[in-house]
């Protein structure tokens, strides 16, 4: 059978990852793909780099348009990243009749409802593992594995950066913005590392996997969104003291009022693998009625990584190309039409447990104080650490972990601790998920 033909819109490092290894595995993936996987045109604005990458196997062009309108391309790999021309793009491949392969998170979770939409009326396929967690196959698990189960939650570390930047608090006992910077400079995190800081590649990673989980459209707009760059490395100590570790989490959870959707950061017990996943790697843990807790783990960024998701989009899309649209597997895992509206709940409303620590005056009747207000709020205590007083002070740190409860409790019970005079400055809260 002929090769399929693909173009490649942009070849930075999951480009050329993805060039390499279709190179490098090309008679095992045709093997399994049924025929032959050949990158015929790349358009980057590099052109000299592109050549070069590309040992002049391919067609290199620097307008994309060149690519997405060619008649002979069957699937248009997306890497340019960002929401302005890669929109543009893949909405003219789509519109041209060209299935599309792309990492691109941040258009997926903001536009994905309009391009699946377009891809559906099309029959054409946009196929995106890729874009969450790396080179492992979460998309395939949720969409496909896991598909006779009720999905009840999925946490996940989702962001390499992050994870990178707490271990290493944890481990050095060193502050965010000392980590960060070691961080830039190993290159570990990117010049401008806002969406991983801040928690927004999370968030976009979440709603994808939210929706494919729940047959819910892609509602980015509706995410709880918090990173670590407020995370303190006291609280990584005292978390540790209790059984527990601090992780950027993204958070999707089925409850009987609607959908969390959340990315914070979270204590979970220690004990917990996905506690025990370190440095730049991911980890996704699902948890179906029919098959309890899953967890997948692997490499969440990088060329090859990445490009492995890449070139199993590119695997599945030949295999199903000629096959009739009506019997490929939904974008979303669920059919077009039986999407729900299950409703995205607002942070008042989510159920959670909760760390609090507070610095207090070291006298008689704090504790009580505070305790009271917890109870009259209808929020109970699981645990409490209270630290001795540094020699001569007259302040002390009080650490409580409560029970589950909701957020609103919370934050109703928080506001009147501080007006309590022997509370000091403000309470700082971390949400603890038992993720069992
Ligand atoms: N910047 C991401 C991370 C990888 O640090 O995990 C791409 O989403």
């Amino acid at each position: 059978m002929k090769p399929i033909k693909v173009g490649l819109l942009g070849i930075g490092t999951v480009g050329a990852g993805t060039f390499t290894v279709l190179q490098r595995n090309q008679a095992e993936i045709s093997a399994r793909a049924g025929r032959a996987i050949q990158i015929v045109m790349v358009a980057d604005l590099n052109v000299e780099r592109a050549r070069e990458l590309t040992h002049g196997e391919c067609e290199v062009v620097s307008d994309g348009n060149l690519v997405v309108t060619h008649p002979d391309i069957d699937i248009v790999i997306e890497l340019i990243g960002g929401y302005g021309i890669a929109k543009d793009l893949v909405m003219k491949a789509i519109a041209n009749g060209k299935h599309v392969v792309t990492a691109n998170k941040a258009l997926l979770a903001v536009h994905g409802n309009e391009i699946f939409k377009a891809a559906q009326d099309k029959g054409v396929i946009v196929a995106f593992e890729a874009a969450v967690a790396g080179g492992i196959p979460i998309i395939k698990a949720l969409r496909e594995g896991l598909t006779a189960n009720r999905i009840q939650w999925v946490a996940g570390i989702i962001n390499g950066t992050t994870n990178f930047i707490l271990s290493e608090m944890r481990d050095k006992g060193l502050d965010f913005a000392t980590v960060l910077q070691e961080a830039q400079r190993l290159g570990y995190a990117e010049a401008d590392p806002t969406f991983d800081i801040e928690g927004v590649d999370a968030a976009h990673k979440i709603t994808l996997m939210a929706s494919i989980a729940f047959g819910i459209p892609v509602q980015f707009d509706k995410a709880h969104i918090e990173g670590i760059t407020k995370l303190q490395a006291i609280d990584i100590r005292y978390a540790e003291q209790l059984g527990y570790r601090i992780k950027l989490l993204g958070i999707a959870k089925r409850t009987p009022q609607g959908i969390e959707l959340r990315v914070h950061p979270t204590l979970i017990p220690a004990k917990r693998l996905i506690a025990n996943v370190e440095g730049a790697m991911n980890a996704v843990l699902v948890h179906g009625d029919a098959v309890g807790a899953t967890l997948y783990y692997g490499k969440g960024a990088g060329a090859e990584p990445t490009a492995s998701a890449v070139i199993a989009d590119l695997v599945d899309i030949t295999r199903l190309a000629n096959a009739d649209p009506q019997h490929r597997v939904p974008h979303l895992a669920f059919q077009a039409d039986a999407m729900n509206d299950t409703p995205i709940l607002p942070m008042s409303e989510i159920t959670t447990s909760y760390y609090l620590r507070m610095q207090v005056a070291d006298q008689p009747g704090v504790l009580a104080d505070v305790t009271r207000i917890l109870a009259d709020s209808g929020i109970s205590i699981d645990a409490m650490l209270q630290k001795e007083p540094a020699e001569e002070a007259t302040q002390t740190d009080i650490i409580m972990l409560t029970h589950r409860t909701q957020e609103k409790n919370v934050v109703a019970a928080i506001a009147k601790i501080e007006q309590l005079p022997t509370v000091v400055g403000s309470v700082n809260k971390i949400r603890l998920e038992e993720l069992s």
